[in-house]
């Protein structure tokens, strides 16, 4: 049986109690005989702040590095709105990303028939959606330099953001959608806008240079971010892999997500390069969510986007494309049942709490392994 090692981040307001489900089926995964995890817990967000001062310390960042693969909860809240901007709970995902060189951010959005309901969209526009966004996520405005504001001579102000991208950035990204599109309907829409920054101008560039060379047999289209964001919601079936930059990137995943009914429905996964010599590939898996404070402590937290991020782990950073194929089964079934936490919960159904969830997961897992 194989062991790997995970680092632990549950972060803030609902993070603890969506990893906790996690966590259950980890366990299940070793009683199964599948494979075994050794697991390491660390602090991240608000709670690393109030402990050490900052939102993720360096020895977090060197544990995460050393894992086989990083499992993110959720940070921020209320409570830490009044801290120094390089330490607020949102910079420990950033610092994560950037130290680890996660570059490359898969947000899936996937409708399941049994919660077409729960769409703010109508069933026909969203059933059976199955789009991949991947997103840059180590470069552009998020982390150009100048960033910074400025007081003028009048006393006035000017704050500055910088988008910044180079070519090899733009290559590794588009490489990544591409061969995701591979595998799945063959066609990737390349979101940027060309007509405004000279960063679209060169993404759209670059983009078409590494589909002319390397993977001229994949579907390319070339799409204005704005007209993205609306076709989203006009007509989402039309997309496969939308690839897209940090920022456009981070607009158009909420947007898909809210196609599925919730975000607590859509998981993620963040990875780095792999090292040609070791074969190691840095990686973090995350829900799209955030961390719900106004629900934290309640046990009304839907955890599936945190059991479906440890279901990207499997496939992803360990091969096991059988058993993350049985965990999403295992969570559509449990759908397809009527369990429904209080995000996703229709009329007629009373919802049930955060480790009722999980406990559904595990038990139909059981039942799909006898
Ligand atoms: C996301 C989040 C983060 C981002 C925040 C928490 C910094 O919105 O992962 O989409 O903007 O990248
Ligand atoms: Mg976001």
């Amino acid at each position: 049986m194989n062991h790997y090692k995970l680092l632990l981040l549950p972060g803030d307001g609902i993070g603890p109690e969506v990893m906790r489900e996690a966590e259950k089926v980890l366990t299940w995964l070793g009683q199964a005989g599948i494979a075994s995890f050794e697991t390491e817990f660390d602090l991240a967000g608000g709670a690393a702040y109030d402990a050490h001062q900052v939102a993720v310390t360096d020895a977090t960042i060197a544990r995460a590095r050393a894992a086989d693969a990083v499992l993110f909860g959720s940070v921020g809240g209320p409570k830490w709105d009044h801290v120094p901007y390089q330490h607020r709970p949102e910079a420990a995902i950033l610092n994560l990303r950037k130290e680890l060189g996660l570059f490359a951010n898969l947000r899936p959005a996937l409708c399941y028939a049994a919660l077409a309901e729960a769409s703010s969209l109508k069933r026909e526009i969203v059933e059976g959606l199955d789009i991949m966004i991947v997103r840059e996520s180590t470069g552009g405005v998020y982390f150009g330099h100048p960033k910074e504001i400025v007081t003028l001579e009048d006393g006035s102000q000017r704050a500055v953001d910088t988008q910044i991208y180079t070519t090899g950035e733009i290559e590794r990204i588009a490489r990544v959608a591409f061969m995701l599109a591979k595998k799945r309907r063959n066609k990737v829409s390349s979101a940027e806008k060309n007509n405004v920054m000279k960063s679209g101008v060169l993404w759209k560039r670059v983009v078409a240079g590494v589909h002319a060379a390397e993977f001229a047999d994949v579907g390319l289209e070339h799409i204005l971010a704005d007209n993205c964001a609306m076709q989203l919601v006009r007509n989402p079936k039309q997309f496969d892999v939308i690839v897209a930059d940090n920022l456009f990137g981070d607009i158009l995943s909420d947007a898909a997500a809210m196609l599925t009914g919730s975000l607590g429905m859509l998981p993620s996964a963040t990875l780095g390069e792999k090292d040609p010599a070791t074969g190691k590939m840095n990686a973090l898996y995350e829900p799209v969510h955030g961390s719900a404070p106004d629900i934290a402590g309640t046990g009304q937290a839907n955890p599936l986007a945190m059991i479906g991020s440890l279901g990207m782990a499997l496939r992803y950073s360990f091969d096991m494309l059988d058993t993350a194929d049985l965990l999403d089964r295992a969570i559509a079934n449990v759908l397809a049942a009527g369990v429904r936490t209080r995000d996703i919960v229709s009329p007629g159904i009373s919802p049930v709490s955060t480790a009722a969830m999980g406990d559904a997961v595990v038990n139909e897992l059981k039942a799909l392994s006898k």
